[in-house]
């Protein structure tokens, strides 16, 4: 069902900022665990020495590993530009008296780091632009013409999501990160809501309405990864897929008021979460989106269930414990 990604690099002249979140990397307590998940989910993962790798299946781009670690926990962004901009990149660093670090990454010393102020890193590197670049695929049911349109549940084939829309990271502060993320690399706030509650962002170069968003919290930490499908059926499918698995607990079906997009947020083994995404806003590198402020009870969903409990709760913070609550399947 899915087409591979075509997708020319769009660029903004004359704007230094990145293109994408290249990378994500996170580690967890058990490699095993997390391979299945993203697994059940739809994602193609790799062993790639001591880490996952975490890949679609439109594409040889790897957006996320995983390795291993005491408990989950964010351990870096790599945020993509283009060669041309590299060393442009390093005067602007150094033009705002920001000390570049070593490489955390054991398998390449590539790029620029950087500390950012909640205090884990993120590297800079020359890629391939990972985030669209075009308004993403997006399949809505034909005029019936006499026939039914349903899928048929008989034939309904596994979801597996097409790429990585945006990560949610929890801050210590969105001001300060709105500030880091727009001043140091160039990305553009697209909307926030209440008083340093959250935000999103975009990249200039055209992106997803957020490729990256900070919700308010007492430390860092990664809320949770969102991956496009192609349709509202495949955002439905894929919650059924994980709950057939054991993976019921979650946020959704519902719509998004900031970014639109329909979602289905599938809670993951550590307390965070995985994201069906369909139909998100798409903020092209030739418009200005009209960011704004809105308020916290007209942001977060149109319509859908009540937000789970512990949906902005932040287990990497110190204090946090989940218990992983699978449904034991038969
Ligand atoms: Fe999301």
């Amino acid at each position: 069902m899915n087409k591979p990604l075509t997708m020319a690099q769009t660029k903004r002249l004359g704007v230094l900022a990145v293109h994408s979140v290249d990378e994500f990397v996170i580690s967890v307590p058990n490699l095993d665990v997390a391979e299945e998940f993203y697994s059940l989910f739809g994602l193609r993962v790799e062993r790639e020495g001591d880490a996952l790798g975490l890949y679609t299946f439109s594409g040889a781009h790897r957006y996320g590993r995983v390795i291993s670690g005491p408990k989950k926990r964010l351990q870096w962004l790599t945020m993509g530009v283009y060669a041309e901009d590299f060393e442009a990149f390093k005067n602007h660093f150094k033009s705002k008296g920001i000390q570049t670090i070593a490489s955390r990454d054991p398998l390449s010393s590539d790029g620029l780091w950087i500390d950012t102020p909640d205090g884990f890193p993120v590297q800079i590197k020359v890629c391939e632009k990972s985030s669209p670049s075009m308004p993403p695929n997006r399949i809505f049911a034909p005029e019936s013409n006499g026939a039914g349109r349903s899928p048929n549940k008989s034939k309904v084939q596994k979801v597996h999501p097409r790429y990585l829309s945006h990560v949610l990271l929890f801050t210590k502060s969105v001001t300060a990160s709105l500030a880091f993320y727009e001043d140091v690399l160039g990305l553009r706030m697209s909307d926030s809501a209440g008083d340093d509650l959250i935000a999103f962002v975009h990249s200039p170069h055209g992106s997803d309405h957020h490729l990256l968003a900070f919700l308010k919290s007492d430390d860092y930490g990664f809320h949770h990864a969102s991956w496009a499908v192609d349709s509202i059926d495949e955002v439905g499918l894929g919650s059924m897929q994980m709950a057939a698995a054991g993976f019921k607990e979650g946020w959704g079906v519902g719509r998004h008021v900031l970014g639109s997009n329909y979602f289905r947020y599938i809670q993951d083994p550590w307390g965070g979460f995985c994201e069906y995404s369909f139909d998100i806003d798409f903020v092209p590198h030739t418009i200005d989106w009209p960011a704004a402020n809105h308020p916290p009870d007209d942001s977060l969903y149109a319509w859908g269930p009540d937000v789970k409990p512990d949906f902005g709760l932040n287990y990497e913070a110190s204090g946090q414990e989940f218990v992983a609550n699978r449904t034991p399947t038969n």
